[in-house]
């Protein structure tokens, strides 16, 4: 029976992960090993086998006993343990971390946009595989029929992405900052009459007077938001920007040729929603389509894609994070022609960043792999 070893699967994206794969019956047709970083020898989840005692995840004999290895525990992990197991094992490495997604070695998989890229590394031996960015997973998934197609020239993700990007403590403060803003104007807003812009004072002054708490955004999020994610890289774009383009043309298999290459950049902001990242794009097509044209196109692409109407009731009920949070669909909305000329397009979506963003890609892969 082959032995698929999991780490990391008690954070934030191996929850999901655990959740989606106990909601699909993955577990069964193999023997899956639960690794940990802090607990060995405690008790690991029942997944229908008993539960068995935790194994140390720095114990690289242990881990090279694994046909397979899914971990979910993040770039640090991956950096302190992947090369020096790799030199002494050939099984398969599922990962969600970025740590080793630009290696030659290493396929990024999202395989409702790029099975075949997949299905090749597959048949040529390629042992690592690796979930991409949340955005760029995202963006695909939402626009994967138009890149089929061959019908970008360049596109612009403006992004709204959400405090799970940035990770659990991060959730918990936003919560925390909403909370104490509302503590601040409480007597404020139970009283009808108040003046608005008393409130506003108020809460403006809250947002700057140094007290909200901040120890993990380092600003305020709550009633604001941060047009900055990830490092910077070159040339004033940070690396969250930069994945746009190395990431996309990667996952579509065009790193390769540089005519290849589909310009994609913009400019990726944290806002106030909790698990859902939204974008909007602006798409310059290679040829002019009729709308309905493009819409099938879209809407065709994969079984979670959804386009909606572009009118308000339609867009305002379904096309937010609120909507799809915990969900797997990806609705794409706002679908118009733009005023520069019949091959400019505009759309908007919204994914869960912990599902099709995270933990999804690297389930599907798991399957695919025990084929
Ligand atoms: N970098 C993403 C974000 C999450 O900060 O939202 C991981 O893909």
């Amino acid at each position: 029976m082959l032995k698929v070893g999991f780490i990391g699967w008690r954070g934030m994206v191996g929850s999901v992960l655990m959740e989606r794969m106990r909601d699909e019956g993955d577990f069964g047709s193999y023997e899956a090993v639960f690794f940990t970083t802090s607990q060995t020898g405690q008790p690991g989840p029942d997944v229908g086998a008993g539960a068995k005692p935790l194994e140390n995840a720095m114990d690289l004999d242990k881990l090279a006993e694994m046909d397979i290895i899914l971990s979910c525990q993040g770039g640090d992990y991956t950096t302190a343990v992947y090369e020096k197991l790799r030199s002494r094992w050939q099984g398969y490495w599922i990962d969600a971390a970025s740590t080793l997604r630009m290696k030659d070695d290493a396929i990024i998989v999202l395989d409702p946009v790029n099975r075949e890229v997949i299905d090749k590394g597959l048949v040529d031996g390629v042992k690592n595989y690796v979930g991409g960015n949340c955005t760029v997973s995202l963006m695909l998934m939402a626009l994967g029929g138009l890149f089929e197609n061959n019908l970008v020239e360049w596109a612009t993700s403006m992004t709204y992405q959400s405090a799970s990007g940035a990770g659990a403590k991060n959730m918990r403060e936003l919560l925390t900052q909403m909370g104490e803003l509302q503590g601040e104007v409480k007597d404020l807003l139970a009283n009808p009459s108040s003046a608005i812009l008393d409130i506003d004072k108020a809460v403006t002054a809250k947002l700057n007077d140094g007290t909200l708490t901040t120890d993990n955004w380092g600003a305020p999020l709550a009633a604001s938001l941060l047009p900055w994610i990830d490092v910077a890289v070159a040339d004033g774009q940070t690396r969250e920007e930069w994945k746009g383009i190395a990431e996309t043309n990667k996952i579509l298999g065009n790193s390769a040729q540089a005519e290849n290459i589909v310009p994609i950049d913009g400019q990726c902001v944290r806002v106030g929603s909790m698990r859902c990242h939204s974008q909007a794009f602006t798409i310059k097509l290679k040829k002019a389509l009729p709308l309905e044209e493009i819409e099938r196109i879209i809407g065709e692409h994969n079984p979670w894609v959804q386009v909606i109407a572009n009118e308000r009731e339609a867009t305002c009920c379904e096309l937010t994070p609120a909507k799809v949070s915990g969900t797997l669909n990806i609705p794409v909305g706002r679908i118009r022609h733009m005023n520069m000329g019949p091959e400019y397009l505009t759309a908007f979506t919204v994914g869960d960043q912990l599902l099709w963003g995270a933990a999804e890609p690297v389930r599907r892969m798991l399957n695919i792999v025990l084929q």
